[in-house]
């Protein structure tokens, strides 16, 4: 079983008998933790309903170029944005013909030129069709431009002949799928990463938290895993659910994530620190619930431990990964994160009513990352978090890559001497 959470997979069925085969297709990329939009030619609307996707996939299918209401929504353009891969299954032959043309005079053709995602086509057609030049022909110009094919599979065939053109089983096309995202960069490392708000309680029923939802820092674990790590998520009080393969320790507190950390830490290569950790705890702890006599009421708090600045010092042979959540100064703040904790790297995203592109960034889907490092930076444009989880992951494991763990632990030595 392949593992695909959190992908955005376009699913174009077009009109080909198979096409009752997508509505399983779409169930078995659901339980690999995909979100699924499906989109239907005219031909395909003629052997399956919309109804029964739409059923399936839990949203409205798209089938129309020239819909106002769909554009008032999630239109095409933005519909190829959300997509991270388009599956097209089963792809007739004559789709085949629209896509290799680049021709727009559908909605499905049109999203595939608009798109700048893998394109992934399982073609399910009559054997004399697929082995006719034409469609061969299409094939190649197709596979040319970077398509990956996803079969046909042989065997006997709807019209009653027996060969090659039947439309690949489900399973086979979700491994294939679920290659397309293995990048297997991080393989074997273990990779500890924190992610959500904490919550300092003040008495039973109340706490201290921020906005943090965990969107980041979860994308941020699948990616990993996706990289070929094993990851360990330490996560805050959010409502998200836990990406495939991915081991997690829940926690509230700044202090209980402080302990999980510790506990997790010794074996981690990479420590990627995405929470929005609190910064101040109250110092007392009510055991009763605070009453409203006084017309105020002060609440002294002390700092907290800050995790990642401890890892660093304590582990300097482990790669940890900063964020800095800034309002204003962006590059000036980081910087002095990833001097001051010494971090290997330190990644900045403007956060609050200055966000605006990013909705304040915090539980925003989106998020836009200026990434530095002590010798260079870059930019990750605006895209959803699930991308960005990605290509900051692909960016971790180049960084690791050059980084000199001995070293960094020397290094430490000689600055903590120094610091003496
Ligand atoms: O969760 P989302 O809704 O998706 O939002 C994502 C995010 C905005 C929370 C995320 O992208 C982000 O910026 N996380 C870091 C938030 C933060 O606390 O930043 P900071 O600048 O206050 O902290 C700097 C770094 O020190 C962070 O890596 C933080 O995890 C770490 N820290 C801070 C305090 C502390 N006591 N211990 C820590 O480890």
């Amino acid at each position: 079983m392949q593992y695909l959470s959190n992908k955005h997979v376009l699913l174009g069925v077009t009109g080909s008998i198979a096409a009752y085969k997508a509505a399983d297709l779409v169930r078995r990329l659901r339980e690999a933790g995909a979100e699924v939009r499906v989109v239907m030619t005219e031909g395909a609307k003629a052997f399956v309903t919309p109804l029964t996707f739409q059923a399936l996939s839990g949203t409205p299918v798209h089938d129309s170029l020239l819909d106002t209401e769909a554009e008032a929504a999630m239109g095409h353009i933005e519909l190829a944005r959300w997509a991270d891969v388009i599956l097209v299954a089963p792809a007739s032959a004559n789709s085949l013909a629209t896509l290799a043309q680049g021709r727009a005079d559908e909605l499905l053709g049109a999203l595939c030129l608009a798109a700048d995602v893998p394109l992934a086509i399982a073609p399910a057609m009559n054997r004399q069709m697929w082995a006719d030049a034409a469609t061969q022909e299409n094939v190649r110009v197709l596979a040319q431009r970077g398509v990956l094919f996803i079969g046909p599979d042989s065997g006997e065939q709807a019209c009653g002949d027996v060969g090659e053109g039947r439309m690949s089983d489900s399973e086979t096309i979700l491994q294939r799928l679920g290659e397309l995202f293995s990048t297997g960069s991080l393989a074997g490392q273990t990779v500890v990463i924190t992610a959500g708000p904490t919550r300092e309680a003040l008495d039973p029923v109340r706490y201290l938290s921020n906005r943090s939802s965990g969107k980041m820092g979860y994308a941020i674990a699948a990616a990993a895993v996706e990289a070929g790590a094993r990851v360990i998520l330490i996560s805050g009080p959010v409502s998200l659910a836990t990406p495939q393969r991915v081991s997690r320790v829940d926690v509230e507190s700044a202090a209980e994530m402080e302990e999980a950390v510790k506990a997790h830490i010794e074996n981690a290569a990479i420590f990627i620190a995405t929470a929005a950790v609190a910064d101040y705890r109250p110092v007392l702890q009510q055991q009763q619930k605070i009453k409203k006599h006084e017309a105020r009421l002060t609440i002294e708090l002390e700092k907290t431990t800050d995790i990642l600045a401890m890892v660093k010092a304590q582990y300097a042979s482990t790669f940890c990964v900063g964020f800095a959540a800034e309002t204003h100064e962006l590059e000036q703040y980081a910087l002095g994160k990833l001097e001051k904790k010494r971090l290997d790297m330190v990644v900045a995203n403007r956060v609050g009513p200055a966000a605006e592109k990013t909705a304040g960034t915090f539980n925003s889907d989106s998020n836009e990352l200026h990434v530095y490092w002590k010798e260079g930076g870059l930019k990750l444009e605006l895209a959803s978090k699930n991308k960005l989880a990605r290509q900051l992951i692909a960016l971790v494991a180049q960084r690791f890559s050059l980084f000199d763990a001995t070293a960094a632990k020397d290094n430490n030595v000689i600055a903590m001497n120094k610091i003496k």
